[in-house]
C-alpha cells in the first residue's frame, strides 16, 4: 500500500508492511485473528489487514495482561496490539511472506470485537466452500484472499480505463437507472410508479440512447463504467446486473473506435499484468468466423477448424446427409485429431450439438486413406478422399459431422469443437487471442416468429439496401478474447429516416416507433453528428484476467444462477401496503 495509516489509537502501521527494516522500531497494528497457534509456552497470532499478515508473539512473563488475553483469542477476533518489531531466529523465518524476517513481540494487546466461530475456514484458501455458503456469509468471503486479491484487480482495471480514457479526452457522465426500455434483446426489469399509478420505469439494459443523446447534446467523447440489468437466462458469463465501460464518439468510423478501443484494453491487459498479442488485433467477418468456428466468438487459442464438407459429399448414397442437402441445409465437420473415444463416449457427443438444437453428430474414424466403420460404404472412394483431403485427415483420425439446417450445423459443431478442445486439454492456459468479429448481417430472421430482429441492437447502422434486408450488413464490432465476447459495439444511425427505416424492418409501426423511441427521433432531427461507440463487459474481463470460472468470483455481491441473493435475500415479497400504495396487485403467491 502506497501510504501508511495515519497513526491514531488503533494503529501506526499496516500488518503486511512490517519487515525487518522495522526491526527495533515499536508498531501498533490491528486486524482479524487469522490464526493462533501455542507453542512452548508462547502464543503466536497471524494477524491480518487488507495489507497482509504479521506475526504477533505474547510471552506469558514479557507481555503483562496481554497473554492473559491472547489466550482468549480466536479466529477472526478484532484486535489492535502494539510492541516491538523484533528480528525472528534464523530458524523461525518465513520466506513465503513478505514479513517473515520479523515478529511482533507485544505488550499492550486490546480485544476490539469478538467473532463467533466462522461458517468456514478463512485462513485456507485450498478448502472448497459451498458457493452458497459463501454467498450467504458475503462479509467472510470478501476477507479471503482470492476474494481481496480480485477485488484489487478489478480496481486496477477500472482505474486503467479512467486513465486512459481521460488522457484521450474522453469525459465521464452518469446516465439514469430509472427509465424507458433500452433494448438490447433482453427482458426488461420494471419498476412501478407511486406517483404515477400504472405507470412503470424500466431499468435500462445499456445506456445506449443516453450515449447517442450525449452526442446529439455535443459531447464528443463520453464514458462511463455503467450498470446494466437484463432480465434473461444466467447461464455463462451473465449476471442480471453487471458493469459496463460504456463509450461513444462523434464524428468518426469504426478505424476510429477500434482504435481507440484498443489503447484501452491494451493498457488494462497490462495494468492487470495479462498477457495478451500486442494491438492491433486480427479481424475475422462474422461469416468467416461461423464457417471455421462455428460462433461468433472464437476462440483462436486451439485448431480443429470447421469445414463445409456439403459439396464434398453431394449426391451420395447417405439418405441422412442427401435429405438435410435437399432441404437447403449443410454438412460441417472437423478433425478431432488421433482420438480413442468409446461407443459410448461417441454417443455422448450428442447430446452436446442436441442441446444445440441438432439433431446428431457422426463420428467417423479415418482407416489409411479411406474411412472405416459402415458409413463409409454409403459414399464414393473420390468423396471419402476429398473429405479427407479438405480435412486433413491422417489414420486414425476422428472427424465428426453434423449435417442440419444453416442456422444450427455450424453452430452445434462449434459448441462440440469448444467441449472436446477443453476435453482433450488443447486449451492452453498462459496463451491468449483476442480478435475482432466484423461484418455482421444487421438483421436475423428469428426462425420461429418468421420476423427480421436486430443481430445487435436497432441503433446500429446499416451497410447496403433495404429492399432485401438479408443481405443488409451492420456497421457492428465485438471483441473476443479467448471465446468470450468481451465488447462489442457499432456506428450509429444517425438520422431519423433510416432510424425510422429499421425500426419498421423490425415490424414497428411508425407510432409505436414514435411512442417508444419518439425522444431519440425528435434528436436525431436536430443535427446529429455521425456517432459510434462500444461497450466492455468489465466483470467478464476482470474474471478472465483472474483466470475465474465464473463472473460471480469477480463481483462484490452477486447473485446466484437464479437471480437470488443469498445475503440479503432478494427478490423478497413486500408487503401489501407497499404494494397497494404503487397501484400494484400480485397475480401470484410469493414462493416460500
Ligand atoms: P452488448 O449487449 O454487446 O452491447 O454488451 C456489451 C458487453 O457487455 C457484456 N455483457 C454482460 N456481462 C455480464 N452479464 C451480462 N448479462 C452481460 N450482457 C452483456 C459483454 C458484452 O460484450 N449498448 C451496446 C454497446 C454499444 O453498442 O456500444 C451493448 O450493451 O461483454
Amino acid at each position: 500500500m502506497n501510504h501508511p495509516p495515519r497513526a491514531n489509537g488503533y494503529r501506526d502501521a499496516w500488518c503486511g508492511e512490517l519487515t525487518g527494516e522495522r526491526a527495533g522500531s515499536k508498531a501498533r497494528v490491528a486486524g482479524w485473528v487469522h490464526r493462533r497457534r501455542d507453542h512452548g509456552g508462547l502464543i503466536f497470532i497471524d494477524l491480518r489487514d487488507r495489507s497482509g499478515i504479521v506475526q504477533l508473539v505474547f510471552h506469558p512473563d514479557s507481555s503483562g495482561d496481554a497473554f492473559a488475553k491472547a489466550e482468549r483469542l480466536r479466529s477472526e477476533h478484532v484486535v489492535s496490539a502494539s510492541g516491538e518489531v523484533v528480528r525472528r531466529e534464523e530458524g523461525n523465518v518465513n520466506p513465503n511472506l513478505p514479513t517473515g524476517e520479523i515478529e511482533l513481540s507485544v505488550a499492550d494487546l486490546e480485544l476490539l470485537a469478538e467473532s463467533e466461530t466462522p461458517p468456514f475456514p478463512l485462513d485456507d484458501d485450498t478448502v472448497e466452500v459451498d458457493e452458497l455458503m459463501r454467498l450467504r456469509y458475503r462479509a467472510l468471503d470478501l476477507r479471503r484472499q482470492p476474494m481481496q486479491d480480485v477485488m484489487v484487480l478489478r480496481h486496477r482495471i477500472i482505474k486503467a480505463m479512467r486513465y486512459v480514457l481521460d488522457e484521450l479526452d474522453f469525459l465521464e457522465i452518469e446516465t439514469p437507472i430509472m427509465t424507458r426500455s433500452t433494448p438490447e434483446g433482453a427482458r426488461d426489469f420494471l419498476v412501478p410508479s407511486r406517483m404515477q399509478p400504472g405507470s412503470w420505469y424500466a431499468l435500462p439494459q445499456s445506456p445506449q440512447l443516453f450515449k447517442q443523446l450525449l452526442m446529439i447534446g455535443g459531447y464528443e467523447r463520453y464514458f462511463q463504467i455503467a450498470r446494466c440489468f437484463r432480465d434473461e437466462d444466467l447461464r455463462g458469463f451473465r449476471q442480471p446486473e453487471f458493469t459496463q465501460l460504456d463509450m461513444e464518439l462523434s464524428f468518426v468510423d469504426e478505424e476510429d473506435v477500434i482504435g481507440v478501443s484498443e489503447k484501452v484494453m491494451a493498457a488494462v491487459f497490462e495494468a492487470a499484468d495479462f498477457d495478451v498479442p500486442p494491438a492491433p488485433w486480427p479481424r475475422l467477418p462474422y461469416d468467416e468466423a461461423m464457417l471455421r468456428f462455428g460462433s461468433d466468438k472464437p476462440d483462436l487459442r486451439y485448431g480443429m477448424e470447421l469445414h463445409d464438407v456439403g459439396p464434398l459429399l453431394a449426391g451420395s448414397e447417405f439418405k441422412v446427409f442427401e435429405n438435410v442437402l435437399a432441404n437447403n441445409g449443410t454438412i460441417r465437420a472437423f478433425n478431432a485429431g488421433s482420438r480413442e473415444l468409446s461407443r459410448s463416449e461417441l454417443d455422448g457427443l450428442n447430446e452436446i450439438v442436441q442441446r444445440h438444437g441438432a439433431k446428431a453428430v457422426a463420428p467417423i474414424y479415418a482407416e489409411g486413406d479411406g474411412w472405416a466403420g459402415n458409413l463409409a460404404k454409403f459414399f464414393s472412394d473420390e468423396q471419402i478422399r476429398a473429405v479427407n483431403a479438405e480435412l486433413e485427415a491422417s489414420d486414425g483420425d476422428l472427424l465428426l459431422f453434423v449435417a442440419d439446417r444453416r442456422h444450427i450445423a455450424p453452430v452445434a459443431l462449434g459448441a462440440l469443437r469448444i467441449e472436446l478442445a477443453e476435453r482433450f486439454g488443447l486449451i492452453p492456459a498462459d496463451r491468449h487471442e483476442l480478435v475482432w468479429i466484423v461484418d455482421f448481417p444487421l438483421f436475423e430472421r428469428d426462425p420461429e416468429a418468421g420476423r427480421w430482429t436486430a443481430i445487435h441492437h436497432p441503433f446500429t447502422a446499416p451497410r447496403g439496401s433495404f429492399e432485401d434486408p438479408e443481405t443488409l450488413r451492420s456497421r457492428g464490432y465485438d471483441l473476443a478474447l479467448d471465446g468470450v465476447e468481451i465488447g462489442g459495439g457499432s456506428i450509429r444511425i444517425h438520422t431519423a429516416e433510416v432510424q425510422q427505416e429499421v425500426f419498421k424492418t423490425l415490424g414497428m409501426s411508425e407510432e409505436e416507433g414514435q411512442a417508444r423511441f419518439g425522444f431519440l427521433l425528435d434528436a436525431l432531427r436536430y443535427g446529429a453528428p455521425p456517432h459510434g461507440g462500444i461497450a466492455f463487459g468489465i466483470d467478464r474481463i476482470v474474471a478472465i484476467a483472474a483466470a475465474r470460472e465464473s463472473i460471480r468470483d469477480v463481483i462484490a455481491f452477486p447473485k446466484t444462477a437464479s437471480g437470488a441473493d443469498p445475503l440479503t435475500g432478494a427478490p423478497a415479497p413486500v408487503d401489501a401496503q407497499q404494494l397497494r400504495e404503487l397501484g400494484v396487485r400480485s397475480l401470484v403467491e410469493p414462493q416460500a
